[in-house]
This record gives C-alpha cells, structure tokens and sequence, in this order.
C-alpha cells in the first residue's frame, strides 16, 4: 500500500472534522465533495457568508481570542476584527474544538497561515517548538523505509539552535512512527561532516543537537553529525561511520537548516522524482498548507493526513 494510501484509511477509520478557511476557493470546493463522499473527513467549509449567518458564534470567538491575545497586546476591537477573518475564525474554530484540524494554502502564503496557527492553536503540550516533517516516496526502494524517507524541517523554522534541532529530530520520529507506521525511526544528524571529519561552528551545532536529542528521547535510534552518502548508502557508512546504528539505514534525515532542508526535499522531489509531502507537526491540533499551485487531489490527500493526524 502507497503512504498515501496508508493515510486514507487511517483517516477513514475515525473520520473527523476538518475547518477549510478558504471555503469559497473552487479546488477546496470540489476537494470537499470529494472527501465528503469517500468519507476521509467531515469537511467544514468556511466563507464570508457563512461566518456572517452565525453571529453568536462569531462573537464567542472574538473573545476567546481577545482572551488568547490581550497580553500581546490585542483590544477587543481588533479581536472582533481579527476573528472575522476566514482564517483565524477556522483557527479558533479548532482552539474552540467545534473542528479537529484545519488545512489552507491554496490562497495563502504559508506564513499567513503559520502566524494564525501559531499565536492561536499553539503548541501541544510538553512541545516547545512547531515544525514540519515531508514524507518522501523515492522510486528508489532500496533507500529509506522500502522507499520511504521523512526529511525535517523543510518548511517553518529558518534558523534553529542546537535545542531547536533537537526538537525537530525527536518530532520528526514521531511523525515518522505515528502518520507512516515507520515502527523504528532511525535518524539521522545530517551536515557536511561526518563524525569529525570537518571542523566548524556549523557541525558543532549539529552534533551539539545530536547530544540534546539523545538526552530528550533515550530510546530513539539517532546519530550524528554525518553526511547525506553515509546515511542513506551501506557501503560509504561502511566506510565513514562504522559502528553507527543509524548510517547507511537511515529513514528520517534531519537537516540543519530551513535553506537546506527547504532545498533537499525539491532536489530530491525535482531530480530525484520523488512524491513529496508535508505536515506541521508540534501543534495543539494538526493545521497543515497547501502549496499555492496544488491540485484537488492534494488537497483532498492533504485534507485525510490532516485527519489521520487528529
Ligand atoms: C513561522 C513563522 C511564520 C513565524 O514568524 P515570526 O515572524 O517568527 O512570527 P512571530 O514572531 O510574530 O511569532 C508569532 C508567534 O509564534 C511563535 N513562534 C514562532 N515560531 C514558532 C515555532 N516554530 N514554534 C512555536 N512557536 C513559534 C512566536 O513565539 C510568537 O508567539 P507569541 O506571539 O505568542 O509570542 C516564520 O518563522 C516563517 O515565516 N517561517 C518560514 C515560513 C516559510 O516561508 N516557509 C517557506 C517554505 S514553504
């Protein structure tokens, strides 16, 4: 079975209710009949109209977000303003569990939609730190998990410390263990280094995050610092990172950075020909964005992993 598949049937086994802040968007429409009939959630489709047909509701989200917000500042006018917009009324739809999840980008930039995300659903308890997995089919099944691969963070944070990236890797495992049934994450610290075999700040940093990781999650199977051919291929681990119970195996690789992660996952999605897809992770309740230029499918696919994720 496809990861795709794989998540379909998670998220029909226990069907729950998805907001989609850009309900007027004509690819978000047609995807909510389609996951309506082949029951992959119950989507919530939201627009001017209907947030307007409802103003009880609206006002009881104005305050909790004036509640969420006034110690930053926020006045009970610009509240009542705010949740009016299409997507903090979804985000406080799912802070005010009236919806499990929610998924928007195909208008969007992914940092209007993060903002929102982050100042009103935050993160989930015991997680410091939002960020996102891409879950990677390569033709290649001799690599990863029979082909499968999750890369992080590719999406949100630009610049993580040491901490951060700890953060990132156990997260990833997680999602990796949780969303694709990958029953051992093994995970790998990438940098241009392996074990030593460079000096700089920039893999001090790396193998600094491999340390805290390893304090955070004990039993999780990590290592690092080392380079992309060491963990994927036997043969150069065999060579550069003997001994390592990670090298040459690795299913989950952890990049240093937004810019290499960021360029890793489409060089391997562009070049490589892999299927390439991501979901925010840290979060009180799954939010996930779309590219602008996706199709219906993914956001119907994006709309069943937001789900699974509930
Ligand atoms: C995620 C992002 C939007 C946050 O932007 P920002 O300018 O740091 O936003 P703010 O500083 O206003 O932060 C908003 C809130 O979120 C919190 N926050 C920011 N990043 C966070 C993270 N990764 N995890 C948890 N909380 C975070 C801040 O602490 C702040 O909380 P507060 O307002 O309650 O104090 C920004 O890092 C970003 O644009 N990242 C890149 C996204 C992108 O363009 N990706 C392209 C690849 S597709």
């Amino acid at each position: 079975m496809s990861l795709i598949d794989t998540i379909r049937e998670k998220a029909k086994s226990d069907v729950k209710r998805i907001a989609l802040p850009e309900g007027d968007e004509p690819r978000t429409v047609k995807a909510a009949e389609i996951i309506r009939a082949e029951g992959l959630a119950e989507p919530i489709l939201i627009t001017p109209e209907s947030i307007a047909a409802d103003p009880r509701r609206l006002e009881s989200y104005a305050a909790l977000l004036y509640e969420l917000r006034k110690a930053k500042g926020l006045t009970e006018e610009a509240a009542a303003k705010l949740a009016a917009a299409p997507m903090y009324y979804g985000m406080l739809m799912v802070k005010a569990g009236d919806a499990d999840g929610l998924v928007s980008g195909a208008v969007h930039s992914t940092g209007d939609m993060l903002r929102p995300a982050l100042q009103v659903i935050k993160t989930a308890p015991g997680m410091k730190l939002v960020s996102s997995s891409f879950l990677i089919e390569c033709p290649n099944k001799a690599l990863g998990e029979n082909g499968l691969l999750v890369y992080a963070d590719c999406v949100v944070n630009p610049c993580p410390n040491a901490e951060e990236l700890a953060n990132i890797a156990v997260a990833t495992a997680e999602t990796a263990r949780k969303l694709c049934g990958i029953a051992e994450p093994r995970v790998a610290m990438l940098s241009f280094s392996t074990k030593g075999s460079a000096s700089h700040e920039l893999v001090d940093k790396v193998r600094e995050a491999t340390e805290i990781a390893r304090g955070l999650a004990p039993d999780l199977l990590i290592d690092g610092e080392m380079q992309l051919d060491a963990a994927l291929v036997p043969e150069v681990a065999a060579l550069k990172a003997k001994g390592s119970p990670v090298a040459g195996r690795a299913n989950v690789l952890i990049f240093p950075d937004l810019q290499s992660g960021n360029i890793g996952y489409k060089i391997t999605q562009r070049i490589g020909g892999a299927d390439c897809f991501a979901v925010l992770q840290g979060l009180a309740s799954p939010c996930n964005d779309l590219s602008r230029g996706c199709s219906v499918e993914d956001i119907v696919n994006t709309v069943a992993a937001t789900s699974a994720q509930a």
